[in-house]
């Protein structure tokens, strides 16, 4: 009987311990549980939500007067938007313009304003070809005198059918794009008179076709290849036929073949 009597006590003692240990790791678990809330679940407004702590019902709270929220003090006016004191287009660039911003306002451009504006800014880009309103060419006379402010609040604010770029560029890039388009105008303007003088002994003469040397003292740098996939469309859809929104492989082989707009 000894051995039963050691088996009777020791199997509740047994089980204390078993329940003991399952009470403890609950424990332990709704501990660990409530943490993970604790830091899931913060006792603090999210933006735009309503408060019945606030008198107005609104969790978002109205700047003081007389504040201005951390890195929001625009004051520089003819920076952020191309005015002076009297509201007027400035036609000086408020940034030190130099090779890197133009490189940069160059790359900028040919992404954001190169598809409707085209690459030479004559306003033949791909979208336009392919019936989009047509923009002004940058090279007309009065955008050719036009003030860089001028071209800084069009990006801006928009004008006419365009769309504004604010969203998607930020103030600086818009500097680089105008100084960009001033390299573009200048580009169809210059004079002979502009390039020094052992430059002009290197061009052809008028009407004449330019030898190797001539091409190759006119600049290293070649020009950039034209863009394949915008040639071959929609022969070569970047989306393949049966994707819903596709034109379809061999809907029609040139954008020609389209309907005429009227
Ligand atoms: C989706 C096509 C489209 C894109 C992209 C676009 N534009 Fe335009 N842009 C237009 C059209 C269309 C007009 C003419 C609007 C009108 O007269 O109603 C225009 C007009 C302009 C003008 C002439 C304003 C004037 O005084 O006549 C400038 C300057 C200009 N855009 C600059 C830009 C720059 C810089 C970018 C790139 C940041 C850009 N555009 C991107 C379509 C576009």
């Amino acid at each position: 009987m000894t051995g039963t009597a050691v088996t009777g006590t020791a199997v509740p003692g047994t089980r204390m311990r078993l329940i003991s240990v399952s009470l403890l790791a609950g424990v332990a678990l709704t501990v660990a549980g409530c943490s993970r809330l604790d830091m899931q679940d913060q006792p603090k407004y999210k933006p735009q939500r309503p408060s019945d702590f606030f008198a107005d019902g609104r969790d978002g709270r109205p700047e003081l007067d007389g504040t201005i929220a951390r890195g929001q003090l625009n004051e520089d006016v003819a920076f952020y938007d191309g005015k002076d004191a009297a509201g007027k287009d400035i036609d000086a660039f408020p940034i030190a313009v130099d090779k890197a911003v133009i490189e940069r306002g160059h790359q900028r451009y040919d992404i954001y304003c190169a598809p409707c504006h085209g690459r030479l800014g004559n306003g033949m880009g791909m979208i336009v070809q392919r019936g989009f309103k047509q923009p002004p060419s940058y090279h007309i006379e009065r955008l050719r005198n036009a003030p860089v402010g001028h071209f800084y609040d069009v990006i801006t604010n928009g004008y006419g059918a365009m769309l504004n770029y604010s969203q998607q560029i930020q103030v600086r890039d818009r500097w680089a794009i105008v100084a960009y388009i001033r390299v573009l105008q200048y580009s169809e303007n210059a004079s002979l008179n502009d390039l020094p003088l052992e430059a002009r002994a290197k061009l052809p003469p008028a009407n004449q076709a330019m030898s190797g040397e001539m091409k190759a003292a006119m600049g290293a740098e070649p020009m950039a290849a034209p863009d394949k996939d915008f040639m071959n469309f929609p022969a070569q859809p970047a989306t393949p036929a049966g994707v819903p929104g596709a034109m379809g492989a061999g809907a029609a082989t040139t954008y020609n073949a389209q309907p005429e707009k009227k």
